[in-house]
């Protein structure tokens, strides 16, 4: 999967933004291996793939495990992809050795999760969960998200593949690379999840006058970078002062006209902050306006707009406490974490009971192009998967 992909001159990693042509490929090549596999595939409006193992005993009773293909821009390997892939092995393991399952075995590769592309998150698992999604959003572009859409799903029309949005599953499992430094820290094998972190993202707009950079005198500007720079440095002291566990990042930036020899007039930035507890979120995003209101100035205005904003999420603790001991019992080091990345899951566990099985990731690094798990460990993953959905389904 990973030689699908389309890196513009100077790129490096992974780049699989939902709907390019990279994205269409990917997702056949994923309904085109399940159909090999003997897997009844549907595809949603948005292009998220279901492809089923029928159960024969109570068929309505649906056990599903899966993830997202796209890839925030230059990413790795293995976030969203391997849950995807090492679902359907676990399928076919469970195929090869036990026969069809008494409930239907599902796997789902869901279109779009990384917000890496359109200012929306999660966007396949919303769609299946029954969230509304602004179909008007343009991406940099300017390209509407549901042109976009529309062209990508009608080439996901291959034979054998149904159009529909399935019924929602009775359990949700997402295997995931840790993304972070825990396990490969303390060497443990498997992360059992609890909960994810609550998220918000926004756009800070800054309007500034563009001028000539040699005839303008230096207190004569109104410089949208330098007051970008102001603004940025002030939040992220506060986020540091708090001391609470948040999370900040500046990870987009978009100055105009952006050249050198012109004083930026306008200059965008995006703020990413997390946190395990939502009154922190809360209490950063009143920062972040005060922050942006004490910094008005008559030729310089900056606007706040939150783009995104999810819940921390609680995962089931039966289905968590089945995977502990199914892990112990397959003799894996394993240790119950909070996760600090977003992931479908927490859209799926607003709808269904849903649990999270992580694996280390080398160095702790992901959302980047070294991004990488030792193979024994991802074997280990897709095994207690395996394992799992072997007792829900059979
Ligand atoms: C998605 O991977 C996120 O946590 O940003
Ligand atoms: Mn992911
Ligand atoms: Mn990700
Ligand atoms: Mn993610």
């Amino acid at each position: 999967m990973a030689t699908i992909n389309d890196l513009s001159e100077g790129e490096i990693g992974q780049n699989r933004l939902v709907y390019s042509p990279t994205w269409i490929e990917a997702q056949k090549q994923v309904i085109q291996w399940a159909l090999k596999l003997g897997l009844t595939v549907t595809v949603d409006d948005f292009g998220t793939a279901y492809m089923d193992v029928p159960g024969t005993d109570h068929p309505d009773q649906v056990i599903a495990t899966g993830s997202h293909i796209d890839t925030v821009a230059q990413g790795g390997r293995f976030d969203g992809l391997y849950g995807v892939l090492g679902g359907m092995q676990a399928i076919e393991n469970l195929l090869v050795t036990e026969g069809h399952p008494k409930e239907t075995l599902r796997l789902i590769s869901f279109s779009e999760e990384e917000g890496s592309r359109f200012p929306d998150t999660f966007t396949g698992s919303k769609h299946y969960t029954g969230a509304k999604i602004n179909l008007a959003m343009t991406d940099p572009d300017g390209i509407h998200f549901d042109d976009a859409r529309q062209t990508a799903v009608a080439q996901l029309n291959l034979p054998g593949v149904k159009h529909d949005l399935p019924d929602l599953p009775d359990t949700f499992t997402e295997l995931h690379i840790e993304q972070g430094p825990r396990l490969i820290d303390h060497q443990l094998q498997i992360g059992l999840v609890t909960a994810i972190v609550g998220q918000r993202r926004f756009t800070i707009t800054v309007k500034g006058i563009a001028n000539h950079a040699g005839t303008t005198p230096m207190d004569e500007r109104a410089d949208a970078l330098e007051m970008a720079v102001t603004l940025i440095s002030q939040l992220r002291d506060q986020a540091h002062q708090l001391d609470s566990g948040l999370t900040f990042t500046v990870g987009e930036m978009h100055i105009s006209p952006n050249t050198s020899n012109v004083i930026p007039g306008l200059v965008t930035f995006t703020i990413d902050t997390r946190s395990n507890d939502e009154q922190i979120l809360d209490n950063f995003e009143q920062i972040i306006h005060q922050v942006v209101a004490q910094h008005q100035e008559p030729k310089i205005t900056s606007t706040v707009n939150r783009w995104a904003k999810s819940d921390v999420t609680h995962l089931d603790d039966q289905l968590l406490a089945a995977n502990q001991k199914t892990a112990d019992k397959l003799g894996f080091s394993s240790t119950q974490l909070a996760s600090g990345a977003g992931h479908d899951s927490q859209i799926m566990a607003k709808v269904t009971r849903t649990t999270m099985i992580f694996v280390p990731s080398i160095d702790g690094i992901s959302h980047a192009p070294e991004e990488n798990t030792g193979q024994v460990d991802l074997l280990h993953g897709v095994e207690l998967l395996t394992e799992s959905l072997h007792q829900q389904a059979y």
